[in-house]
């Protein structure tokens, strides 16, 4: 059976984005895959977290997963800090990985940003944190949202420099799926901007546990433009959404397309039904929908942070299933690099 890693980062204000991007894909992939899903804690402290509030937000990401339907007994999860051969293979990706390829990587100019000098060590290498993550396992199908997709490329290279150089074939090749119709949800106050957990701005995003009137008036009041809703005009060949509208109205393209995630509806279904429509009633549409999704996420995940014994008890489980798997993999790895 395949074997599929996903991991997501505790820092806190889970969103949208993540849900449809990310996490509400990792669940339909149980029923044929062999799955493994990770709350990252290594890679949070990239950044400066608060202890206490990281322990919660570890907790809080592990209920998400369950609450979004995730079964901790047909998958994997557990925290990353907990199965030491992340960061032991990390280690030696960082010596696999060249300066060159990591200098490349967008996101970290990103989060970087002006204070390159003050950055962690940490925050540069990350992408071989998160090669390590996915190879400990041999896993090779890996879902993610669309901002992952330069790093899945540099896990891959990774991956076969080290074969290369050890002349093995021992690591996968990586696939990336990076599927569904919300690839990259952007933010509500700026369709050009990704909806990022990092906006300064609580109403570019809708958090996964806003309650029901905070949804709707994020929605309420997102960003549109002056215009009606596109008729089938905006349509490409192959049903989804033209290039041309999402350049000129990254904001309608974007509510049409949350409104098409939520609905699982294709996009022209959509368009088809509001086309003409002023933004007022399609948005009080989309936020019954937003909140007939979310709101019982919220309520779930809640429920089960009350339950801390339960949740603690199912990352210990997922921490030693996963450790089963990793430590010969790692093992190996150590005797191929030449280790005693
Ligand atoms: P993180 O924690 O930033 O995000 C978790 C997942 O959510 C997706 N995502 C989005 N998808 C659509 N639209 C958006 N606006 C949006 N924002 C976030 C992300 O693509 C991701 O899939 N480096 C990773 C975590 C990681 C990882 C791994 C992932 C660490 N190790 C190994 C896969 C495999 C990250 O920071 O995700």
């Amino acid at each position: 059976m395949p074997r599929v890693f996903s991991g997501v980062q505790p820092t806190g204000n889970l969103h949208l984005g993540n849900y449809l991007g990310a996490i509400r894909n990792f669940v339909s992939l149980q029923d044929e895959h062999e799955t493994i899903y990770c709350v990252v804690d290594l890679h949070a402290i990239t950044v400066q977290q608060d202890p206490a509030a990281l322990r919660e937000q570890i907790l809080e990401v592990a209920a998400t997963f369950i609450a979004a339907g995730i079964d901790p007994k047909r998958s994997i999860i557990f925290n990353q800090s907990r199965v030491v051969q992340h960061a032991e293979l990390a280690w030696i990706f960082n010596c696999v990985a060249r300066l060159g390829w990591l200098n490349r990587m967008t996101q970290f100019k990103e989060k970087a940003g002006k204070h390159r000098e003050n950055a962690s060590a940490g925050l540069y290498v990350y992408p071989c944190l998160m090669a390590a993550d996915i190879l400990a396992y041999q896993a090779d199908r890996v879902p993610v949202g669309d901002d992952q997709r330069q790093h899945l490329e540099l896990a891959r290279d990774i991956a076969q420099k080290f074969n290369h150089d050890y002349g093995r074939e021992f690591f996968p090749i990586i696939e990336p799926l990076i599927h569904g119709q919300a690839t990259r949800v952007m933010s509500l106050r700026d369709g050009r901007a990704k909806m990022s957990k990092s906006d300064p701005s609580e109403q570019s995003r809708i958090g996964l546990t806003d309650d029901a009137d905070t949804i709707a008036r994020k929605i309420r009041r997102a960003r549109t433009d002056p215009e009606r809703l596109p008729d089938e005009a905006a349509l490409a060949d192959d049903g989804g959404l033209s290039p041309d509208l999402v350049d000129a109205r990254p904001e309608a393209a974007n509510l049409l397309t949350i409104f098409a995630a939520l609905a699982r509806k294709p996009v022209a279904d959509v368009v088809a039904s509001y086309a003409g429509a002023e933004f007022s009633r399609f948005k009080t549409d989309l936020a019954e929908l937003a909140v007939a999704s979310l709101a019982p996420l919220a309520d779930r995940t809640r429920s089960l942070l009350d339950e801390r014994a339960e949740l603690e008890a199912i990352l210990d489980s997922g921490a030693e299933r996963a450790t089963a798997i990793a430590q010969p993999v790692v093992n190996e790895v150590k005797r191929i690099v030449g280790f005693l």
